[in-house]
C-alpha cells in the first residue's frame, strides 16, 4: 500500500498538468504578474460558480476577514458575535482592528455557531456577526441574516472552509452580507501559495473592498481610505481558474468519501451532522473520540496522519487569556478536547478508506 497524505495535492495536479503548466506559461509570457487578466477572469468564474455578484480575490483568507470589517468601518469598541470553535484569523482580525470578539457557543451537531444563542448577546456595540461554516459546512446562515437584519447588523460569514457547500441551492459565500474564503493549498478549492476571496451582492460595498484591497485606492494614486496590499497575484489566478473547472467533480469525490467514512465509522463515534438541504465540502472529516493524546501516535505509527481541528478555543488561547476574555463555551470546549480529522482529500482510495477505518477502530475510544 503506498503512502497515507493527509491532503493529497500531487494526485490533483496529475488530473489536470498539462492545463496549469499551460496557464502558467501564458502568465510568464504576458508578464502581468500582479492584476493580470487571470484575475478578472477568476473573478467571473468565482461569481458564475457560487452566484454572487460581486468576487473580490485577495491575497489570503485572513486578509479577506480584515477587509470584509474595514469596509463596514469596523472601530476599536465595537463588538463582533463569532464562534470561539475556529482558525485563530477570525478572531485575530476583529482583535487587529482594535474591536472585541464576543464568543457564542456552537451546535453540538453541526460544530458551527449556534444561532439560538446569538440574539442574546447583541448590544448596542454589536456591529456583525461572523459566523464560520466550520469542516465544509454551512453555519445556519439564513436564520443568522434574519437576526442581523432585524437589529440592522452586518453578517460576514467566514467561508474559509467552506466554498462550494450549499444549503438548498444558496451557495456558501452568496448568503450572507459579506462572505470571505481562503485558497490555502489545503483548502477545497486551493491554489499553490497564499490567496483568498470575498464576496458581496452590495454594490458600494464591493466598491470599497475592491478599494481597501488595493491601498485604499479608487484610481491609480488617489487614495480614498487607509487599505492594505492584498491582492492576489496573476499566477495563482491562473492556477485556480482550472481548479475551479474540477471543483464540482472533486466536491462529489469529496462527498463520496465522506460517506464511506461515515458506512464505518458513524455507528461508533459522534461525527458532525449534516442537516439533508445541507451540501457539506468536507473540508475535514472530523469525529470526536474520548482517548485523543494516546491516539495520534499510534495512528502516526500505523502511517496515517491525523490533525486536531482545533485543540483549543479561542478564548482559551494564552493571547485571549491575557487580555481577560472568560467566556464559557462547554460544547465548543468538550469538542476542542475530543476532535480528531482523519486523512481527506477528493483521491483518497478505497484501500486507504478501509484501512484507515479499521484502524481508527481498533485505537480509538468513543
Ligand atoms: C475558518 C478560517 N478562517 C480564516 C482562515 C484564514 O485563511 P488564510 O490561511 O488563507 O489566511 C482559515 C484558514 O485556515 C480558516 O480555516
Amino acid at each position: 500500500m503506498n503512502s497515507i497524505s493527509f491532503v493529497d495535492l500531487g494526485k490533483q495536479l496529475e488530473t489536470i498538468r498539462p492545463q496549469i503548466d499551460k496557464r502558467l506559461n501564458d502568465v510568464l509570457n504576458h508578464g502581468f504578474f500582479i492584476k493580470g487578466p487571470e484575475v478578472k477572469e477568476l473573478e467571473a468564474d468565482l461569481s458564475k460558480f457560487c452566484g454572487a455578484k460581486y468576487s473580490i480575490a485577495c491575497a489570503n483568507g485572513t486578509d479577506a476577514l480584515m477587509i470584509a470589517m474595514m469596509a463596514i468601518d469596523i472601530q476599536p469598541g465595537d463588538e463582533i458575535i463569532t464562534t470561539p470553535f475556529t482558525f485563530f484569523a477570525t478572531g485575530e482580525t476583529i482583535s487587529l482592528l482594535g474591536a472585541k470578539a464576543v464568543f457564542v457557543d456552537i451546535d453540538p451537531d453541526t460544530y458551527n455557531i449556534d444561532e439560538k444563542l446569538i440574539e442574546e448577546k447583541i448590544t448596542k456595540k454589536t456591529k456583525a456577526i461572523i459566523p464560520v461554516s466550520l469542516y465544509g459546512l454551512c453555519s445556519n446562515l439564513h436564520a443568522i441574516q434574519k437576526i442581523a437584519d432585524q437589529k440592522n447588523i452586518t453578517v460576514i460569514e467566514d467561508a474559509a472552509q467552506s466554498f462550494g457547500a450549499k444549503i438548498d441551492n444558496d451557495f456558501s459565500c452568496n448568503i450572507s452580507n459579506i462572505s470571505t474564503t481562503s485558497f490555502f493549498p489545503a483548502k477545497p478549492l486551493g491554489c499553490y501559495g497564499d490567496g483568498g476571496a470575498i464576496f458581496t451582492n452590495d454594490d458600494a460595498l464591493a466598491e470599497k473592498i475592491i478599494s481597501l484591497s488595493n491601498h485604499g485606492q479608487t484610481e491609480r494614486y488617489t487614495h480614498h481610505y487607509i487599505g492594505v496590499n492584498s491582492r492576489l497575484d496573476t499566477m495563482q489566478a491562473a492556477i485556480l481558474i482550472e481548479k475551479l473547472k474540477i471543483f464540482p467533480k472533486e466536491i462529489e469525490l469529496r462527498n463520496l468519501v465522506a460517506q464511506k467514512y461515515d458506512a464505518k465509522l458513524k455507528d461508533h463515534f459522534k461525527t458532525q451532522k449534516n442537516p439533508d438541504n445541507y451540501r457539506n465540502v468536507y473540508a475535514q472529516y472530523t469525529l470526536e473520540i474520548s482517548n485523543r493524546e494516546e491516539f495520534i501516535p499510534k495512528m502516526k505509527a500505523e502511517g496515517i496522519p491525523i490533525s486536531v481541528h482545533y485543540p483549543k478555543c479561542l478564548h482559551h488561547q494564552p493571547i485571549y487569556q491575557k487580555l481577560g476574555y472568560n467566556d464559557s463555551c462547554p460544547i465548543a470546549e468538550s469538542a476542542a478536547k475530543r476532535v480528531i480529522s482523519l486523512p481527506m482529500h477528493p483521491y483518497v482510495s478505497d484501500e486507504h478508506i478501509e484501512y484507515i477505518s479499521k484502524k481508527v477502530l481498533e485505537h480509538a475510544k468513543a
